[in-house]
């Protein structure tokens, strides 16, 4: 078991609900998309995931490990074996993309080297090759405020996958990027997360992007599950259903109508590995 999730339920600190009798679990090795509205608790949920936020109820396991019964040592441990990809990575301004990366390492070094590796780069060739499956090798000693917000969202995919997380989260993580980049950006963390055995869970705005990569798909709305399906068992009236529209919008990449197959044929594409 990668995570579970009995009965959560989050009041933020101001009174405002974010979820409610969130029920969910996830075997070692698992693609999870989480798609809903804004403001459903998709973000909350990744970060519950992520040990970074306590549930108001509820009872969650990480990793075989209750992170709301652990030592504050145990609890830093826990969340250096969890990856977090940011909608908007919380990069320090001046701070060199290789330095970015390694930055994914750095729970999991001893001090000193954590130390030392950020006035200096303690390993080059691994970051470069993660940079260079997102096609931006040329950028590794670029400082982050030269970047664009697409470029930045690679950064932090570049930095998850070097840090190599047992679980790896990501919250709208290709959402400052146009549409093929994103593409073959959800396509590589998917890929890479299949190929290590690694246990993803992805919150995000378009659910084409969802529903062609990932075999489960977790539909959220107001704070609840409202469907757990492989897309094939997706429908139109279940979309629809979830983002409440009456005027049948459902977000996609650059708003293209989405293309729900017949029912039975598979529309996951089963990622392709790089080499
Ligand atoms: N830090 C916070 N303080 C108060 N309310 C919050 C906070 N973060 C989120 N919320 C509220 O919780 C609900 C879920 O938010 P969120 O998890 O960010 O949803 P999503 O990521 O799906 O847009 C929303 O109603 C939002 O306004
Ligand atoms: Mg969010």
């Amino acid at each position: 078991m990668s995570f579970e999730l009995r009965n959560v339920g989050l009041v933020h600190p101001n009174g405002q609900r974010a979820l409610a009798g969130v029920t969910l679990s996830a075997a070692r090795g698992e693609r999870i998309a989480i798609i809903g509205p804004s403001g459903a608790g998709k973000t909350s949920l990744i970060r519950i995931l992520g040990a970074s936020l306590r549930p108001t109820d509820g009872t969650v396991n990480i990793l075989g490990l209750e992170p709301w019964q652990l030592a504050a040592r145990g609890l830093r441990q826990l969340r250096s074996r969890i990856g977090v990809v940011h909608q908007s990575p919380p990069i320090p301004a001046r701070q060199r993309v290789i330095t970015a990366v390694i930055a994914g390492r750095l729970g999991q070094w001893p001090a000193w080297k954590s130390m030392l590796s950020l006035l200096y780069p303690m390993d080059i060739a691994g970051p470069r090759e993660q940079l260079a499956r997102l096609d931006l090798a040329d950028r590794l000693f670029e400082r982050c405020d030269r970047l664009s917000g697409g470029q930045l969202q690679r950064v932090g995919v570049a930095r998850v996958l070097y840090q190599s997380p047992e679980l790896l989260l990501a919250d709208e993580p290709v959402s400052a990027m146009d549409p093929t980049l994103a593409d073959q950006t959800v396509n590589h963390l998917v890929s890479e997360a299949a190929t290590r055995g690694v246990t993803v869970a992805a919150s995000l705005h378009a659910v084409d992007l969802a529903l062609r990569w990932f075999p489960r798909v977790i539909g959220v709305r107001a704070g609840s599950i409202l469907f757990d399906l492989p897309p094939v068992k997706i429908s139109d009236a279940m979309l629809h259903d979830l983002y409440a529209s009456e005027t049948g919008y459902i977000p996609t990449q650059d708003n293209r109508p989405l293309d729900l197959h017949e029912p039975g044929t598979p529309r996951v594409i089963l990622p392709s590995h790089k080499v």
